[in-house]
This record gives structure tokens, C-alpha cells and sequence, in this order.
């Protein structure tokens, strides 16, 4: 049976990127192998410095990811700081990555070049990443696209690691990017991304939520104009959200004219806000039970230490440890 891994950063509220990039293609591959998901509280660090903050976005996000769907039933799911093993094997994996590997990864380069101090966390962010994947065998790493050059670098790192120690000591892993969802546009076009502040929030209150997606940039086709219907966000998110027939529809008023962009934009509210009701129900009926989150995470972090320890062990006995 495979094994699946995922990780998400508690670094800011769920939006529509994370959830169709990551957390729907994750969730729809628990049926289909032995899952581990776990809230990457240690890479969060990298960005979040302010400890109540940090607490309150991993509950935050771990709620969402039950929300969503995640069945603690069939996948492991932990907070990543309650297996601490795996900050051992970054340091033992961070002794054959090279230099200028780091110097090249685009997260990098994109996160200092927006002004993230340039720390030596953030900048050996993907040695842990690979010690995420590495140390629990896995076989598919559902992400969205901007993740693929940390896969890349993690199946180098592991390359490296067994060409000198053991041709199977770690399992070279593939990633699972589902090419409709692989970048969800934001509310200016450009990639949804918290950094950019152009996210729309999964589970905003129906006004706020409202109020952000009226404010989605178009261009200034008069309404009776035909539309372009190519590289058009409201299309783009409205696929994701509404039925086949609705989509049709509003493909061909945007073809013919006829209806402004702000009422295609009160239809694309509508899709999202119902698309999400069910998993907002559930968040609220997780909310009502205050050790919830807390009970299913305890219990991964439990099952995700056995296999840790079996990984390290068998990796500190190759490498000369013990
Ligand atoms: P952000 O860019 O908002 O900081 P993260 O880097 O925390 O988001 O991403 C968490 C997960 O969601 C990753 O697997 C990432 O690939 C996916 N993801 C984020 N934004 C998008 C997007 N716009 N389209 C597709 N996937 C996305
Ligand atoms: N870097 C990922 C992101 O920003 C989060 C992450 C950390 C992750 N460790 C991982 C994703 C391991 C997949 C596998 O979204």
C-alpha cells in the first residue's frame, strides 16, 4: 500500500489556493493508501514570530483540515513539532545538501526578495521539508505546483544520502500535482497566495466573504460587451465551485454580452458560499467540542513517532550514529 504525505504551514487562514491545491487532492487520496498529514508548526516559524499567533493558526488550520474532510479514521494526522525526530534527520540530510542547491530554491528567493529576513531557517526551509517526506517512507506528496522544486530537491537529497550510505536506505518520494488546481488565481489574477493579499478565505463570515470577492479585479468591459473568457479569474474560481451546467452557462453570457461582471461576481459568491456549507457545519460542530482537535492530533503524533523512530533508527545505524 502506498504512503501519502502532506504538510501545511499554520501561517494565515485557509483560502481557496490551499484548499484546492492541497488539502481536496490530499483528501481524496486518504482512501487510497496509508495517508500522513500533518500542520508544519516548524516551517511556520520561519515566518510566524509571535507564539500566541502560532498557536492560534495551527488549531486554526487543524480545524479547517477536519472540516474539510480529513478522517482521523484512515489518516495519521499530527502536528509536526510533536515528532521532533525529524529535526534530527534534517541535520543529518543537511550534511549533503549542497549550498547552492538552497541558494537557487524559488520559495527562497521569492520570500527574502519580498522581504523576509534572509535567516538560516528560512534558507534550509527544504532540508526539512525533505526530512518531513524522508522519514516517513513516502510514496506521493500531494501539493500544489510551488511546491514541486522542494520535491525535487528532497528525491536529490535522498539520491545523495543512499549513493553514499545504502542504495535503499530512504525512499525516493513523487509528487501529486492535480494540473486543473495546480495554481488557483487570486483576487488580482496572479497566483492566490497569502504574501500576495489577494486570497479569498474559505471560511469567512458570509458579509466578509461577500465583500472580498465583489472586489475582484476586472478589466473595463462595458456590460453589454462580449468577454473574454480566456485567463478570466471569475471564470477560473467559478469552475471550481459551481456545476457543469452553471459553468456553461455563465461561459456563454460572457461570449455574448449582456451581463456585467459584478453580477457574475454575485454568482461566483453564491457557488462559493454554498460549495463550502457542508465543512462549515462541520467546523462549527468541532468548535462546540473544545478537545476535538487536540485528541486527534495527540493520537497522530503517536502513531507518526513509531514509524519516525524506525526510520531514524535504521538511518543513524547507516550513517555511522550507532
Ligand atoms: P501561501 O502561498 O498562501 O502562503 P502556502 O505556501 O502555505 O500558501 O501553501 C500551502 C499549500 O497550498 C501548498 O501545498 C501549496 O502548493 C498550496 N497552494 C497555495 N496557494 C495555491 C494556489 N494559489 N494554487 C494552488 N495551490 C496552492
Ligand atoms: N512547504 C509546504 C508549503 O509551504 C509545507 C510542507 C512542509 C510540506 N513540509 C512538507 C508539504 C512535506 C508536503 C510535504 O506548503
Amino acid at each position: 500500500m502506498s504512503r501519502i504525505l502532506s504538510g501545511i504551514q499554520p501561517s494565515g487562514a485557509l483560502h481557496l489556493g490551499n484548499y484546492f491545491g492541497m488539502m481536496q487532492p490530499a483528501i481524496a487520496l486518504q482512501e487510497r493508501g496509508e495517508a500522513f498529514y500533518f500542520i508544519a508548526d516548524y516551517h511556520a516559524l520561519t515566518s510566524v514570530q509571535n507564539a500566541a499567533r502560532l498557536r492560534e493558526f495551527t488549531h486554526g488550520v487543524a480545524l479547517d483540515f477536519l472540516a474539510c474532510g480529513l478522517n482521523p479514521a484512515r489518516a495519521c494526522f499530527f502536528r509536526q513539532s510533536d515528532v521532533p525526530q525529524v529535526t534530527e534527520l534534517a541535520w543529518i540530510l543537511s550534511n549533503v545538501t549542497p549550498v547552492p542547491m538552497l541558494q537557487n530554491a524559488h520559495s527562497y528567493k521569492d520570500k527574502t526578495a519580498r522581504g523576509l529576513p534572509a535567516s538560516a531557517g528560512l534558507f534550509t526551509y527544504p532540508v526539512l521539508m525533505a526530512a518531513d517526506i524522508l522519514l516517513y517512507d513516502s510514496d506521493l506528496v500531494p501539493v500544489g505546483r510551488d511546491q514541486k522544486q522542494h520535491l525535487e530537491m528532497t528525491r536529490d537529497i535522498a539520491g545523495k544520502i543512499n549513493e553514499l550510505y545504502g542504495a535503499d536506505l530512504l525512499k525516493l518520494p513523487a509528487p501529486v500535482i492535480q494540473e486543473t488546481t495546480a495554481v488557483v488565481p487570486g483576487l488580482d489574477g496572479q497566483k492566490m497566495s497569502k504574501s500576495y493579499g489577494n486570497t479569498i478565505e474559505i471560511f469567512l463570515e458570509e458579509k466578509a466573504l461577500r465583500k472580498k470577492v465583489l472586489g475582484l479585479k476586472t478589466d473595463s468591459t462595458p456590460l453589454e460587451a462580449p468577454k473574454l473568457t480566456e485567463d478570466s479569474t471569475i471564470l477560473a474560481l467559478y469552475r471550481l465551485v459551481a456545476s457543469p451546467a452553471e459553468v456553461e452557462k455563465m461561459e456563454n453570457e460572457f461570449r455574448t454580452g449582456g451581463v456585467g461582471y459584478g453580477e457574475f461576481k454575485h454568482r461566483l459568491f453564491a457557488a462559493i458560499w454554498e460549495y463550502f456549507a457542508p465543512m462549515r457545519a462541520r467546523r462549527a460542530e468541532l468548535l462546540a467540542d473544545a478537545g476535538a482537535v487536540e485528541r486527534v492530533l495527540r493520537a497522530g503524533a503517536e502513531r507518526a513517532r513509531t514509524v519516525a523512530d524506525s526510520t531514524l533508527a535504521r538511518v543513524r545505524k547507516a550513517v555511522g550514529l550507532r
